[in-house]
């Protein structure tokens, strides 16, 4: 490859970079607003924040099922066994009986993936 070439591929390369970096923050800022929407009246998300009917959802990506201090989970959702990741938390979304049944998340299921798929992105920012 000479120089020119070189040159280019470091500059296309840069700059998808910066793409791939913006989309992510969108998708986290659009699935703040699905948050807000859909999650807010149960979870807060702040550090340290206070247990609403659902558990304080900070750092829940990477944290294994039923583990915030001092919030009453019923024991299907104590003892479900299972990391929070994108990919466990994907389904739970969709449905939340369906992972743990007997969850008492009174929360009907959020069907669009776009949705799902941005709330998660905000999700992983909480840490
Ligand atoms: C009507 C109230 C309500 C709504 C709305 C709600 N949740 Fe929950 N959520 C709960 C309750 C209550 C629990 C604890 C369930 C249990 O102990 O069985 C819970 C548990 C969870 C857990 C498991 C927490 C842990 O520590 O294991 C996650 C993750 C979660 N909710 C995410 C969400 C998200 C994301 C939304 C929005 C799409 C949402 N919830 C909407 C009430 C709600």
């Amino acid at each position: 490859m000479d120089l020119r070439a070189a040159w280019m591929t470091g500059v296309l390369a840069a700059s998808v970079a910066v793409t791939s970096g913006t989309a992510l923050a969108q998708d986290a800022a659009e699935g703040e607003k699905v948050f807000r929407r859909q999650c807010f009246i149960c979870h807060t998300v702040d550090q340290g924040g206070p247990n609403k009917q659902g558990p304080n959802l900070f750092g829940i990506v990477g944290r294994k099922t039923g583990s915030v201090e001092g919030f009453r989970y019923t024991s299907a959702n104590k003892n479900a066994d299972i990391v929070w990741t994108p990919e466990t938390l994907d389904p739970y979304l969709v449905n939340p009986r369906k992972v743990i049944p007997g969850t008492n998340m009174a929360f009907a299921g959020l069907r669009n993936e776009a949705d799902r798929k941005n709330l998660i992105a905000y999700l992983q920012t909480l840490k």
